[in-house]
């Protein structure tokens, strides 16, 4: 039987450059999935302009609308379900997905970070805290980490990362933008390995 091309929902926040580059590689057919919708914690993300002008569905969602967690998660969940996506990649959303979404995507949930974890992960660490907390270190070399995503931020398996150096002169500014230039190559690369099964995470 021929394999249906898999499909992707992309969960973020801001501007949305990692959701381009899956965007990119998926037209030019080095992802093998399509990004069929787009889900923003923030209406203003400019995320989901670029959504909008690739004509991907999108939707903006806000747990505090909704008269508890648990229905928030519910609609969630079964938006996921209707629309039949296979794939959550985290591209720069900044709120923890709910537990019962993450229990129904085990495995099949992704996210990326721009540091190489282990370090510089967990809450508080995002944009530019991250940077800040690698060039205070004085170590000699960042990155990007794809992995999977449990409950914990920036808590499971590591599957691929991309290495930069960093430089005597850098900024978190100049970090930010060496290490997401690797982001937009890393992550597609990264997601088509889990969805034709190269990191075999499911015969673990
Ligand atoms: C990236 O640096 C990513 O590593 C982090 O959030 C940022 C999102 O950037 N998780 P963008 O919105 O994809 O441009």
């Amino acid at each position: 039987m021929e394999q249906q091309t898999a499909r992707i929902a992309v969960f973020l926040s801001g501007g949305g450059s990692n959701l381009q580059a899956l965007i990119d590689d998926s037209k030019a057919g080095l992802l093998s999935a399509r990004i069929v919708w787009v889900v923003s914690s923030s209406a203003k993300a400019y995320g989901l302009t670029r959504a909008e002008n690739e004509g991907i569905e999108t939707f903006v969602f806000k747990p505090k609308k909704y008269p508890s967690p648990e229905a928030a998660a519910e609609d969630l969940l079964s938006k996921l379900q209707e629309r039949k996506i296979d794939y959550i990649a985290l591209a720069g959303f900044l709120k923890l997905l709910p537990s019962s979404v993450v229990a129904a995507y085990s495995k099949r949930i992704v996210n990326v970070h721009p540091a190489l974890l282990p370090k510089y992960g967990g809450k508080g660490m995002y944009g530019h805290h991250v940077h800040e907390a690698v060039l205070a270190s004085g170590d000699k070399e960042s990155g990007a980490t794809v992995h999977l995503v449990d409950e914990i931020y920036d808590h499971g398996k590591i599957l691929d990362q991309a290495r930069v150096p960093i430089l005597p002169d850098d900024t978190p500014d100049s970090l930010a933008a060496r290490v997401l230039e690797q982001e937009h190559k890393l992550y597609p690369r990264a997601l088509n390995k889990l969805i034709s099964g190269e990191y075999g995470v499911n015969d673990e």
